[in-house]
């Protein structure tokens, strides 16, 4: 008799179910997979749109706080640039924004606001303000004179 082989019906029948519920998970499982790549990337897309709002949310106080007095309520410039301007955000990615705002510009104005330059900000903080400055760009004026306003 051949390995594998059984002539026990009871065997058979028992290999037979087992074979038949795999199969029929697997069928599942198979049919399962593109419902769950639809709703994957929705959900994955709205968690990072409600973490950016609320990243943009904290980014507005502490613009309020530590930027506007010298930039504007908005951005719009005042004794210093005027970063809502089209010119500065196209030009500008959010890595560099970060990395000025944490070194700050030396002999001018503007200061160091990262905690390992002695400034007063965390750098989740200052990521949370390049995204709120971002959350200017989509009506960002035409303002070639933006270093001067
Ligand atoms: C005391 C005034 C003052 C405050 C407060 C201030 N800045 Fe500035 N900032 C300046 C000045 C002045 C410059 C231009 C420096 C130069 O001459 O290059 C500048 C430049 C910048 C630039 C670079 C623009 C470029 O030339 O590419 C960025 C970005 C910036 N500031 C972001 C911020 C942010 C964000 C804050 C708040 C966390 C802030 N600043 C707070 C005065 C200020």
């Amino acid at each position: 008799m051949p390995y594998g082989y059984t002539t026990d019906p009871e065997l058979d029948r028992s290999t037979n179910r087992v074979m038949a519920v795999g199969v029929l998970l697997l069928v599942a499982m198979a049919a399962a997979f593109p419902l769950y790549l639809t709703y994957e990337p929705s959900s994955r897309e709205a968690a990072r749109e409600a973490q950016l709002a609320s990243l943009a949310e904290e980014g507005d106080s502490i613009w309020e706080f530590n930027c506007a007095s010298c930039h504007g309520d908005s951005g719009e410039g005042d004794t210093a640039p005027a970063l809502n301007a089209e010119q500065f955000l196209l030009s500008a990615g959010d890595d560099q924004i970060a990395l000025l705002v944490s070194v700050g510009v030396p002999g001018t104005q503007m200061n160091a606001y990262s905690q390992d330059f002695a400034g007063p900000l965390t750098s989740e903080q200052i990521k949370a303000v390049v995204t709120f400055m971002r959350s200017w760009e989509e009506d960002a004026p035409d303002f070639p004179n933006w270093r001067n306003p």
